[in-house]
């Protein structure tokens, strides 16, 4: 796909890994729509893109709330429409299952799996409509090998993969694509707390946002399907789709350590 004058719409647009997404598709000349909830880092990256040229309005939301993804689909309509939507907004939680709260399972399905189910389909009937479009969804290697700690977080990263696949069979054939893309440990504000400090300590691969914004932006232009990033875990992710008792196997040394460090969260 060529970027030039593709109106994206994109949620998570001001944190770690959405805002230097959006400086990128802006360097392409794409028209952004720029959601998230108001704060200074959403008007800085405004102002720094139509500031250097670049094309870019802001709108805000907040996904925790129960019918954010069809407001802001509306809102986008209203701005002119969109040819890509990057569900991008994403929270975390790092404890023992046990430990979770019942309210924050709530607000992780929500954000992570809800509120994009509804801008999605919400959104779907104009690009349908138009016989084009693409729905970009950001899960992650959690999406497809479950990880202590992260029980919520893994399910609702599965969730987002098993919506991609659906969906993308589904609209075999209309113009209008899927691309799940899944990014492993990224170094970013998502990542505070217990869950950097263990990561730190069992030396995991961790990326800089630059280089997941930029695989992003790549696996868009290609219209890619499915795209993993960072190896070996794209290899990881296969052998846990054909052996999951190899990789439970592997997994149970650093799975003593993790379970410490998530049972102090
Ligand atoms: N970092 C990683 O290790 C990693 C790995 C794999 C996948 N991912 C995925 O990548 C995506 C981006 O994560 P990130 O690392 O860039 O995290 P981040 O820096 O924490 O950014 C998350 C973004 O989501 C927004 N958001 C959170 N709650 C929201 C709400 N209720 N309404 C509207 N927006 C909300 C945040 O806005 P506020 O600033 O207002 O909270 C922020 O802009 C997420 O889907 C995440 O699951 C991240």
């Amino acid at each position: 796909m060529n970027l030039k004058d593709k109106r994206i719409l994109i949620t998570g647009a001001a944190g770690g890994i959405g805002r230097l997404v959006c400086l990128l598709l802006a360097n392409k000349g794409a028209d952004l729509l720029l959601a998230d909830r108001p704060g200074e880092a959403l008007e800085a990256l405004l102002t720094e893109i139509n500031g250097s040229g670049g094309k870019a309005r802001v709108l805000h939301t907040n996904l925790l709330e129960q019918d954010a993804g069809e407001s802001l689909a509306q809102a986008a309509q209203e701005a002119g429409g969109v040819d890509v939507l990057i569900n991008l907004a994403g929270i975390l939680s790092f404890r023992l299952f046990q430990n979770e709260n019942a309210e924050n399972i709530q607000r992780m399905w929500q954000v992570n799996v809800i509120a994009p189910m509804q801008l999605t389909r919400a959104l779907l009937p104009a690009m349908l409509a138009r016989g084009s479009g693409r729905v970009v969804n950001i899960g992650s290697i959690f999406g497809s090998i479950a990880f202590v700690g992260f029980a919520t977080y893994s399910a609702n990263k599965f969730a987002v993969r098993g919506l991609s696949e659906a969906l993308r069979r589904e609209l075999d054939g209309t113009g209008v694509d899927v691309t799940y893309i899944a990014p492993r440990y990224t170094k970013t504000p998502i990542n505070a707390g217990a869950a950097a400090r263990m990561s730190e300590a069992l030396k995991m691969n961790m990326d800089d946002p630059d280089l997941v914004a930029t695989n992003i932006v790549r696996a868009i232009e290609k219209d890619a399907k499915d795209y993993y990033i960072g190896f070996p875990e794209c290899l990881f992710v296969r052998l846990n789709a054909i052996l999951p008792r190899v990789v439970d196997c592997a997994m149970r040394k650093q799975n003593a350590q993790i379970r410490e460090y998530a049972r102090n969260e």
